[in-house]
């Protein structure tokens, strides 16, 4: 199966000219500075099924293509939980597609004087740009929103493999991961 757009290689969309899941300015400027020059950090777009969004989720686990239209209905299903989703991406200027992914989602709740919790998931660097620090400023942002939102923490799974990188990051390992699949 292929993720590739129909559409070839085009020229880089600024953010103005895109319909953005959420307010572009919820990413520090400090984060921008510090990505590579021929690349921008920006929220998801629903225009990016054709920028190899999906290609770049592939990276973390396996990923089957819904088609467009299923999922721009997706992202417009999230984006309609206001306040609880902000995807992430990072892409190549060059080529307008993406190259790096991530998401954090607020979980609301009763405990902690109704405190928030914020969940990093799904993050995921194109295996040409890895090692670039581009998993890191997805980390920050994430973390960054989480926190201004205002999150008590910023939790996150990952395997025994990512734990130096979450480290890195700024992150400690707490407890356990339990799971069962249907
Ligand atoms: N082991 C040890 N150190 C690591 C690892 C690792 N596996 N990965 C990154 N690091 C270190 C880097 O060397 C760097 O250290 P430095 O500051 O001393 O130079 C630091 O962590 C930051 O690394 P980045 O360059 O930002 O990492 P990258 O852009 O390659 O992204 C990522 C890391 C996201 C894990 C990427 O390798 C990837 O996409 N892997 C496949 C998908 C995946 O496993 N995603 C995470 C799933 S967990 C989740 O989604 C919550």
């Amino acid at each position: 199966m292929s993720f590739l757009s129909p559409y070839g290689p085009s020229s880089f969309t600024p953010d103005d000219g895109l319909d953005l899941f959420f307010s572009p300015e919820l990413i520090p400027d400090q984060v921008k500075k510090q990505l590579p020059g021929d690349l921008h950090i920006r929220p998801l777009a629903s225009s990016d099924y054709h920028r190899g969004h999906l290609a770049v989720l592939s990276v973390l686990t396996v990923v089957t293509d819904p088609g467009e239209d299923a999922w721009v209905e997706q992202f417009r299903t999230m984006r309609a939980t206001s306040g609880t989703y902000y995807p992430i991406v990072i892409v190549d200027k060059a080529s307008d597609k993406v190259v790096g992914v991530g998401c954090v989602f607020m979980e609301r709740k009763f405990l902690r004087g109704l405190g928030i919790v914020g969940h990093i998931e799904d993050i995921a660097v194109d295996k040409g740009q890895q090692g670039k620090k581009l998993g890191l400023r997805i980390i920050q942002v994430l973390t960054h929103i989480s926190e201004q939102a205002g999150c008590y923490k910023t939790i996150l799974n990952c395997s025994d493999a990512n734990i130096p990188f979450y480290e890195k990051c700024g992150f400690i390992k707490k407890e356990n991961e339990m799971a069962k699949y249907a």
